[in-house]
């Protein structure tokens, strides 16, 4: 009798059913577990659970699991709880027994200090059990908040996930959505047509590549169910089990005082020029260490994990190649909640700085860059992790102090000798303090070129920085490496304290 159980349990919907799954290119429950987990480790808790509701038809529509697989297992030995919604079963709609299954590993994920990780793949609440599949939302979303910052959470959408579904996942640290498969949205395209008369389809509403690369709502793209999975294991290699660990030291083959010296020579001697952050990135982390989060989103600033001499580090660094670099609302919501996450974790914060400034545009201040732009600020001052910072070249206004400078407590600071460090650039600041002594010149344009000269000679370098002991040292690119290596080293026991509060109100 157990074995027959057992062996219908394991078939959620029917043999039909996962043919449909499959034929839509998507694995089932089960076999995203089996391939996110370590072989033969996972372990299935309530396999037997099945709906109490008799509304609608629900008395002849019982299936054991009710929609979702849970349990728990180990990726690279380390222990995670799962769940992985069933879409064979009603659509995998959420109701009051699905919401209680994973409530059940939520709990477990928090009373023992593991990693949460929930695949998605539903039609949202289940219609028929009305006000008890809000309630289990609303118990999720609870146990979701509280999770927050004690272990990390992450969510991978493998196909619907629609209405109130996508909350759950908004609160959790990480999304990653596979790629033509995978929607969210909370009202679908037949409501905003008949709401607001636009046409859109599922895709173009919320697809993996709307959400990584427009929205940001989601962190990380993949082409498959499988690469999606890949890419949770590579994450969480980065990441400690919970807040009171370290991450994990992981060897990466480099050594600790490796110098590159082509690093001298990335700056163009143009200030108007760019260069690629990448290829400072690749170069001062451990080789191939480097783990990018949301690169399709906000890509003038660059967020990810790297390793140096093993121990994992988030990196912040603004990408000259693209918008020059400047902050503007996207890329400062993204890098504030890289930040907050790393201080969560105990992961400490190397920022690379070359900004203009923060983005000029009625757009942006409509669209309250000021609100925004201040999250940075928020993010970098209450961080408590070690936080190391080194500016290659711009490093102008509001956006010199947001990026990890002294100011807000950065621990240590060093700037590579053709840093710029001002209230802003030499030709908006030129035109803007000698005006009049430009107009009324003989030759203003001449007068104009004196000026800049004049004020890049006094304050577009690190020195007078420098002298105040806002900048630690000025250090040659090649070396950069081996100092943050040995600011790390020495940050290794840093403890700080904040005031004693309930909790902050950062200007969301
Ligand atoms: C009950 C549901 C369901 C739901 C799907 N199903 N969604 N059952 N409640 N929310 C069932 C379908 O009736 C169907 O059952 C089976 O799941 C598969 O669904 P299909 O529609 O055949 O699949 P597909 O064509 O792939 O379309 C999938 C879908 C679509 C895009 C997800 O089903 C859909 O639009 N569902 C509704 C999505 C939605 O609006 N959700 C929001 C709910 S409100 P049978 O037996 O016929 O095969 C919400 C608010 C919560 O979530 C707020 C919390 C804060």
């Amino acid at each position: 009798m157990l074995d027959e159980m057992r062996k219908k349990a394991m078939l959620g919907g029917g043999k039909d059913r996962i043919r449909k799954q499959h034929e839509k290119g998507k694995l089932t429950a089960r076999e995203r577990l089996e391939k996110l987990l370590d072989e033969g480790t996972f372990v299935e808790i309530g396999v037997f659970g099945q709906s109490r509701a008799t509304d609608f038809g629900m008395d002849k529509k019982r299936y054991f699991g009710d929609g979702v697989v849970t349990g728990y297992g180990t990726i690279n030995g380390r222990l995670v709880f799962v769940y992985a919604q069933d879409f064979t079963v009603l659509g995998g709609s959420l109701g009051e027994l699905q919401a209680e299954k994973i409530a059940r590993v939520q709990d477990l994920a928090m009373k023992n200090g593991a990693p949460l990780i929930g695949i998605n793949d539903s039609g949202g609440a289940r219609i028929q059990e009305g006000v008890d599949s809000l309630k289990g939302y609303g118990e999720i979303f609870y146990r979701n908040t509280m999770a927050s910052g004690v272990v990390p959470q992450i969510a991978v959408i493998m196909g619907p996930s629609a209405g109130g579904a996508v909350y759950s996942p908004a609160i959790m640290d990480f999304v990653v959505m596979v790629d033509k498969t995978s929607h969210m949205f909370i009202t679908g395209p037949q409501v905003i047509k008949s709401v607001t008369g636009e046409d859109i389809d599922f895709e173009g509403l919320g697809g993996a590549m709307v959400h990584n690369s427009k929205s940001g709502n989601a962190h990380l793209i993949a082409k498959s169910d499988e690469e999606a999975l890949f890419l949770v294991r590579k994450l969480l290699e980065y990441l400690p089990q919970n807040n009171v660990e370290d991450p994990p030291l992981v060897d990466t083959g480099d050594v600790p005082d490796r110098m590159d010296y082509h690093l001298d020579s990335i700056i163009p001697e143009d200030p108007k020029k760019s260069y690629n952050v990448y290829d400072v990135i690749s170069t001062v982390f451990d080789k191939n260490s480097f783990f990018e989060i949301h690169p399709l989103f906000a890509r003038n600033i660059v967020v990810g994990f790297a390793r140096l001499n093993g121990k994992s580090v988030g990196v912040v660094a603004n990408q000259p190649a693209v918008y020059a670099g400047v902050l503007d609302i996207d890329a400062s919501d993204k890098a504030a909640r890289f930040v907050r996450f790393c201080d969560s974790f105990n992961i400490p914060v190397i920022t690379l700085v070359d900004v203009p400034g923060y983005m000029p545009g009625v757009s942006q201040e409509h669209g309250g860059i000021i609100r925004h732009g201040a999250k940075l600020l928020y993010a970098y001052s209450e961080a408590t992790v070690p936080k190391i910072t080194v500016i290659m070249r711009k490093a102008y206004g509001g956006a010199y102090i947001a990026m990890g400078s002294k100011h807000l407590r950065a621990d240590v600071v060093y700037a590579w000798p053709n840093a710029e460090i001002a209230v802003m650039g030499p030709e908006g600041a030129v035109n803007i303090v000698f005006r009049r002594e430009i107009a009324n010149s003989d030759d203003p344009e001449t007068r104009r070129v004196e000026l800049i000269k004049e004020y890049r000679d006094k304050f577009a370098n690190p020195y007078v920085a420098a002298s105040r002991l806002y900048v630690d040292d000025v250090i040659y690119p090649h070396e950069t490496r081996v100092r943050l290596i040995q600011a790390l080293n020495m940050l290794e026991n840093k403890r700080e304290d904040r005031p004693m509060k309930k909790h902050g109100n950062i200007p969301l």
